[in-house]
């Protein structure tokens, strides 16, 4: 049967990942697609870095915004990062050209993630990015299909696994925060800029696009506060657990509906004391856990590993696998013209 072609804008750690996950289980991906999923071209910033993958065999575009207007590419994966720039310009274009896109890019979907599904829709083409939330966990998936029936009364959880891999090391071995960062760039978990992760911002475009899937409101990241671990100190880590706690960062969003009858949202990241016999408290290393309450399945925990090239590309390639089975879906659950309007708390604190 017919492949289903793509091009991969981006060759870092995910689309690193990608290419050595559709060439190694080439076969078991074939079976489970109906058909082959064949990368024709590619492109990123620096063609000449050596990648430790032979790229010879697909084409290279040095605009990578090319890449969504060749005939011989059904769907274009964008792992490129950025709310802006070349990776918005080019899923712009992709829908421009009647093509289905996968991303990664959670910083794109919080800020631009309405516009883009209009297109999609318009153009009536898949816009999957399952990947940009939580990493290898299907938590998109989870709460779209898992949860589909039910009122979300909220959602919760451990969303960057940068900060959460420095928290518990820092916990464990007593180590320099900048120490451990450096651990975590290296290991491929980082944003480009650290600091979206320090800083909680990572976090909040993530807690962004769970909240508009839980709650079936607009993307309303404006409003998320979010406070980072940058003041956290090994001090501060020692005397959590001789009370008995360890400190994660823990993205959080509920709805209430106030007095006047009206639905506000409320959505936070703040460092948390989670105490030792909740199941947040054993989240280690980059994993990442997002819990979801629903008001007929009860509590649902999702964990798994949240950052890194193969739970990422996972998670890439389940969406592709959608899409070769003729998947095109509604991004956000239901059609974004049915979203209602996020009505953001005032503040974010309560
Ligand atoms: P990397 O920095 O490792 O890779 C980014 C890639 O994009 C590189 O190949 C780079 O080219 C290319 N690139 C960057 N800027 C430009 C530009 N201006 N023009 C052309 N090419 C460019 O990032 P990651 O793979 O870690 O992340 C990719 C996306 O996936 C981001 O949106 C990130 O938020 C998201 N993500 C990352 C996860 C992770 O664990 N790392 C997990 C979940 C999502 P070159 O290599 O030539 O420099
Ligand atoms: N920088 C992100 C993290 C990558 O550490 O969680 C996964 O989205």
């Amino acid at each position: 049967s017919e492949p289903l072609r793509i091009a991969l804008a981006g060759l870092g750690t995910v689309g690193g990942g990608v290419i050595r996950l559709i060439e190694t289980n080439a076969a078991l991906i074939a079976r489970r697609a109906g058909r082959p999923i064949a990368i024709t071209a590619i492109s990123a910033r620096n063609r000449s870095k050596d990648r430790g993958v032979d790229l010879s065999r697909y084409a290279w575009e040095d605009d990578m915004v090319i890449l969504g207007e060749r005939p011989d590419v059904d769907v274009v994966v964008e792992l490129v990062g950025g709310a802006d720039g070349p990776a918005l310009a080019l899923a712009r274009t992709t829908f421009e050209a009647g093509k289905a896109l996968v991303t990664a890019n959670k910083a794109m979907i919080a800020h631009h993630g309405l516009e883009l599904a209009t297109r999609a829709e318009a153009a009536k083409v898949a816009f999957k990015f399952e990947a940009a939330v939580a990493g290898g966990i299907p938590a998109i998936k989870g709460l779209r299909e898992g949860a589909a029936a039910n009122r979300i009364e909220r959602v919760y959880g451990i969303l960057n696994g940068t900060c959460n891999y420095i928290l518990s090391t820092m916990e464990d071995t007593g180590r320099d925060f900048a120490d451990v960062l450096a651990e975590a760039q290296a290991k491929g978990y980082a944003e480009a800029d650290p600091t979206f992760d320090i800083d909680g911002i990572d976090a909040a475009h993530k807690l962004s696009i769970l909240s508009s899937i839980a709650f079936g409101t607009a993307i309303d990241f404006r409003n998320v506060t979010a406070t980072g671990i940058r003041r956290v100190l090994a001090a501060d880590i020692a005397q959590a657990d001789a009370l008995g706690y360890y400190i994660r960062l823990i993205g959080m969003a509920e709805t209430e509906v106030d007095e006047a009858g009206n639905r506000r949202l409320f959505q936070r990241i703040h460092p948390h004391l989670v105490h030792r016999d909740h199941p947040l408290a054993h989240v280690d290393g980059a994993t990442n856990a997002v819990v979801a309450e629903g008001n007929f399945v009860g509590r649902l925990l999702f964990q798994g590993a949240g950052a890194g090239d193969g739970p990422t590309a996972s998670a890439v390639v389940a969406d592709l696998i959608d899409i070769a089975r003729g998947d095109v879906g509604a991004p956000f659950s239901i059609p974004v013209s049915e979203l209602d309007a996020a009505a953001p708390a005032d503040t974010g604190h309560r």
